[in-house]
């Protein structure tokens, strides 16, 4: 696979495809503005690159699901926006995606001039994957670049269909590192290697503890989905979220990590509300069980500290998913706790990788970026290739 660097862009049409999904809000004047400009600015090393050397460029995204109709709200605008600031010239947004007016728009960029189309998930061809909408946008480029790392497990038009139909294609840099990264955590981790994954849904992360499981030397699982397991041990676990329909997968799972015989740590406490909308009521258990009516939304002190001292050890921590309901200040202690020990291992020595939107919102919040060797700009992406699936992004530009 090619990097950008490798490639002559030098007056050619380069259409680079980006994650800018960012987070929008109505900004004093009723305008939309990004609230987190991460994923701007980790494409714009590749984005400043094609401009200084000549570049013709082309900016596409998509942002949000607006499901193949246009939709003014998620429009790329406000990360378009951003985008020129952060790159110091002008970025024009065209109204429309594909089709004549927009080649002519595209064929009359000067060198290191730059344009974006619109959200191309306003076109319905994009999810689907379709040829002629595929086709349509490869007549927009002579260089196809994908720094989009976030989009990769996606394959649509502009991260896959439209790839073999463009001459010269290429990794941005983004792409290059997030790959990199995981790669070579995989591949070579420097021991002992942690992974610490939360988050509401056993189903969504059963892929990656099952991968994780046979290369890691400790496992903690915090969150919700922490209920489900605790739950197919046979603990009680109150009136908390439990996936009912996966506890045989969890028992199977926990068989397989005890086999293994490396360190696997579940909750041994919890902070437990009656109503999650009450705070004021949260109060830590004794041990791992949870009353009849309560509803586990942290882990509790004695967790924090047992899961902190293991990350803390850590030469890799990979970590991905909140522990607990961490946007309410009351319930965000065991999050805080995870980030400030994978910061911890970080000053050690060791090599950190925080994945998933909400930790890397959680790591923001604990103000420990600074100290995180990688932050992954990839949600479901960065799962998904930790997993070892083939990323259809990253397959299209290997083809
Ligand atoms: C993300 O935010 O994870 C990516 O931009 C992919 O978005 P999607 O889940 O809507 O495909």
């Amino acid at each position: 696979m090619k990097t950008v660097d490798q490639l002559d862009l030098h007056g050619k049409r380069v259409f680079v495809r980006v994650d800018f999904n960012t987070p929008l809000a109505e900004g004093p004047d009723g305008t939309l503005v990004v609230t987190d400009d991460t994923r701007v600015r980790e494409a714009l090393p590749t984005l400043r690159y094609v401009v200084e050397h000549g570049g013709r460029l082309v900016v596409a995204s998509h942002l949000g699901r607006p499901k193949g109709k246009r939709n003014p709200k998620l429009s790329v605008a406000p990360p378009v926006r951003r985008l020129a600031e952060l790159l110091g010239q002008p970025v024009p947004l065209l109204d429309g995606i594909t089709g004549p007016e927009v080649e002519a728009r595209v064929n009359a960029l000067e060198p290191g001039e730059a344009l974006a189309i619109e959200n191309v998930r306003f076109d319905p061809g994009e999810e689907k994957n379709d040829p002629t909408f595929a086709s349509a946008l490869a007549r927009l480029a002579d260089v196809y670049v994908n720094d989009a790392f976030g989009a990769a497990h996606r394959s649509h038009a502009s991260t896959a269909g439209m790839v073999p139909l463009v001459k010269e294609r290429a990794a941005g840099f983004l792409m290059k590192k997030e790959l990199d990264y995981l790669g070579r955590v995989l591949a070579e981790p420097q021991r002992p290697f942690v992974a610490v994954l939360g988050g509401a849904k056993v189903s969504d992360k059963i892929g990656v503890l099952e991968r994780l499981v046979q290369i890691v030397d400790a496992l903690i699982v915090g969150g919700a989905m922490a209920y489900t397991f605790l739950k197919a041990e046979g603990v009680r676990v109150g009136a908390s979220l439990v996936e009912d329909g996966h506890l045989d997968q969890a028992r199977r799972f926990l068989d397989t990590a005890r086999q293994r015989g490396i360190t696997f740590l579940l909750p041994e406490d919890h902070v437990i509300v009656q109503a999650v909308d009450q705070p004021a009521g949260a109060r830590a258990t004794e041990g791992a069980e949870i009353p009849d009516g309560w509803i586990g939304v942290d882990i509790g002190p004695k967790t924090r500290e047992r899961f902190a001292r293991e990350i803390r050890r850590g030469k890799t921590v990979m970590w991905n998913g909140p522990m607990g309901i961490f946007e309410t200040d009351a319930y965000a202690r065991g999050t805080q706790a995870v980030a400030d020990a994978v910061a911890e291992a970080t000053k050690s020595g060791g090599t950190t990788i925080v994945g998933g939107g909400d930790s890397v919102a959680a790591a923001r919040k604990a103000g420990v970026i600074p100290h995180i060797t990688h932050v992954s700009t990839g949600g479901g992406a960065s799962l998904e290739y930790l997993e070892g699936k083939v990323l259809p992004g990253v397959a299209a530009l290997e083809g």
